[in-house]
């Protein structure tokens, strides 16, 4: 019997195979990925691969809730995590706990995912304690984007480098079962993962990590606004949507489609 994976599941992965996860959004993707991944991540990045916004900044709670949704729909072997959006926990651990618990209970999803280092401790360690699993996001934090001016890789010298190994080291200490290591060099990426007992799952973090994420869409090449260095490309499915539309349009312009086969009352050619 299928059972889905657990907070405790993937922190057990430490030391042993990589995890592997990606985003999803909806249900019928969720159902073709949750046969290969362990994590499903109902990632903000919806706001840019689905609603088409530059960043991920204006994704409401009630999007996250929505597609959280689906995504546990489509899904039955899975975890499936799902990003806080921005606005919706850095105020106060209270406030984080009330929006953690709806995108919980109104979704069904087994634990949330929220950015930051030190400043999110306190809030890590009230939401664990209450019943909240939590993954940690460190290294490039896209709700920061307004303060780098731009998406860019993180720990570039020195002190910045040191910032985001003791930033996931306090969130690993304040209970998260895991922690997302964003756009950073390799050697802060492996040193992020010997530092702290529970997986790294990097995305443009190195293979030094527990495990890997990847946007989906960027994956199937079905969104091409932008597409990071760190992403590889394992289809060109924009390409192929693009060939079945133009197909399509010449078939209904030159009456080829319906045939008679898609048609009641005509009797198809044997
Ligand atoms: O929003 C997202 O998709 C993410 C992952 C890429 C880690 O945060
Ligand atoms: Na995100």
């Amino acid at each position: 019997s299928i059972r889905r994976l657990t907070a405790p599941d993937i922190a057990a992965r430490k030391g042993q195979t990589p995890i592997v996860s990606l985003t999803a959004y909806t249900a019928p993707m969720a159902k073709i990925l949750d046969e290969h991944v362990d994590v499903l991540l109902v990632g903000d990045s919806l706001g840019m691969v689905i609603y088409g916004m530059d960043n991920t900044l204006a994704v409401t709670l009630e999007m996250m809730i929505h597609h959280a949704a689906a995504v546990m729909r489509g899904s039955k072997h899975a975890m499936v995590v799902v990003d806080m959006p921005f606005g919706t926990y850095e105020e106060s651990k209270e406030a984080a706990f009330r929006n953690a618990a709806r995108l919980m209970a109104e979704s069904g999803c087994a634990a949330v995912k929220i950015e930051g280092g030190r400043e999110m401790a306190e809030t890590v360690a009230f939401l664990v304690e209450r019943g909240i699993p939590v993954m940690g996001h460190v290294g490039l934090m896209p709700q920061q984007v307004q303060n780098m001016g731009g998406f860019k890789a993180q720990g570039r010298n020195d002190e910045q480098a040191l910032a985001i190994i003791e930033d996931a080291k306090t969130i690993a200490d304040a209970g998260a079962f895991s922690v997302v290591v964003e756009g950073v060099m390799e050697q802060v990426a492996r040193a992020v993962t010997e530092a702290i007992s529970v997986p790294t799952i990097g995305i443009g973090a190195s293979p030094a990590c527990d495990g890997q994420v990847l946007v989906t869409d960027d994956v199937l090449g079905l969104y091409s606004e932008f597409t990071p260095k760190f992403v590889k490309r394992y289809a060109e499915l924009g390409e192929a949507v693009d060939q079945a539309v133009e197909q399509y349009a010449a078939d209904v312009k030159a009456r080829q489609f319906p045939g008679a086969e898609h048609c009641f009352g005509l009797k198809a050619a044997e």
